[in-house]
């Protein structure tokens, strides 16, 4: 698969699944993400929202498609998820307790005013997706998102707030499905978003990018010897070519396989955001914590 590419699925379909995450579970990968398979509306950067797609695969190369798992809503304009409106960055976390998957996403209305989360929850990973609500988290505006699992199986949302100029991470309460009212505010005014975090040998790492919409910028990381310490800013992972354009790319999710982590990137065209491409690129980890972030035309697996 040609990394900056827009991929296809076992059928030979364009996967549909941007600002998404991939989530292992049994033996079987899932990959969600924003279904943004129509046209762009006429002279504007905005797809009319579909859903969230869900694909399959056993080796992270071969995909299968495993329809749309949840649904936009197409006859009320009054409701949170309208077509007319925004649901992007779709991130999925395993209940154990429950036995559930729960679907967070970022909910909004189609001028970015309402800024809130949206949270469905399902008994099978390929859905469907119930919609439990849409909420803003702690009366805090919130953009872009993901959901962290930390080691202990506590789970939080991490997202920008105060206009995309500051990070919250929030707590969830144990079913997975709401905010427990806890949280913090990291990075203030540091002006970051798309953030995705892991955890390695005792150290929290967060890459966030920058906020210019759509186009390109440069990739931070930060890290903190606790979640919810204080996080160090460091670097940007990015090295070689086009680094300080994070690869023309925009973090989406990190995942683990096998003790290495790996980068989801999004490679937004505005003016025909279905054809945006992927991008899963190894991150390095040396031994004084320092990460890094190589350019590979090719994601052939693990
Ligand atoms: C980006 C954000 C995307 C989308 C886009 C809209 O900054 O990361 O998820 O919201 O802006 O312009």
């Amino acid at each position: 698969m040609k990394n900056g590419t827009i991929w296809q699925d076992i059928c030979g379909n364009d996967i549909q699944a941007h600002g998404g995450c991939i989530i292992k579970h049994g033996d079987t990968y899932y990959w969600y993400g924003e279904n943004k398979g129509a046209d762009n509306c006429p002279g504007r950067n905005r797809v009319d929202v579909i859903g969230v797609y869900c694909y399959s695969s056993k080796d992270l190369v071969n995909w299968k498609y495993e329809g749309l798992v949840f649904e936009s809503n197409k006859d009320d304009p009054a409701s949170y998820i309208h077509t007319s409106k925004v649901m992007e960055r779709p991130k999925v976390i395993y209940n154990e307790k429950n036995k559930n998957f729960v679907l967070w996403m970022h909910i909004d209305s189609a001028d970015y005013t309402y800024a809130g989360v949206g949270i469905a929850v399902s008994e099978s990973p390929t859905g469907p997706f119930v919609l439990k609500r849409v909420t803003v988290p702690n009366r805090q505006d919130s953009r872009d998102m993901t959901i962290y699992k930390d080691v202990d199986g506590t789970a939080y949302l991490v997202h920008s707030k105060d206009w995309n100029k500051t990070l919250n991470i929030a707590r969830l309460n144990e079913d997975y499905d709401d905010l427990d009212g806890f949280y913090v505010s990291v990075m203030a005014d540091q002006e970051r978003e798309a953030p995705a975090l892991f955890f390695h040998e005792g150290m929290y790492y967060m890459i966030t990018s920058g906020c210019t919409g759509w186009n390109p910028n440069a990739a931070l990381y930060a890290r903190c010897p606790q979640l919810l310490g204080k996080w160090k800013l460091i670097d940007n992972p990015c090295v070689g070519e086009n680094s300080r354009m994070t690869f023309f790319g925009q973090s989406s999710y990190i995942f683990e396989v096998d003790g290495r982590f790996y980068l989801m990137l999004d490679h937004w065209i505005p003016h025909n955001l279905k054809k945006s491409g992927y991008s899963i690129l190894p991150i390095e980890i040396d031994e004084k914590n320092d990460i890094t972030v190589n350019w590979q035309d090719e994601w052939n697996g693990i």
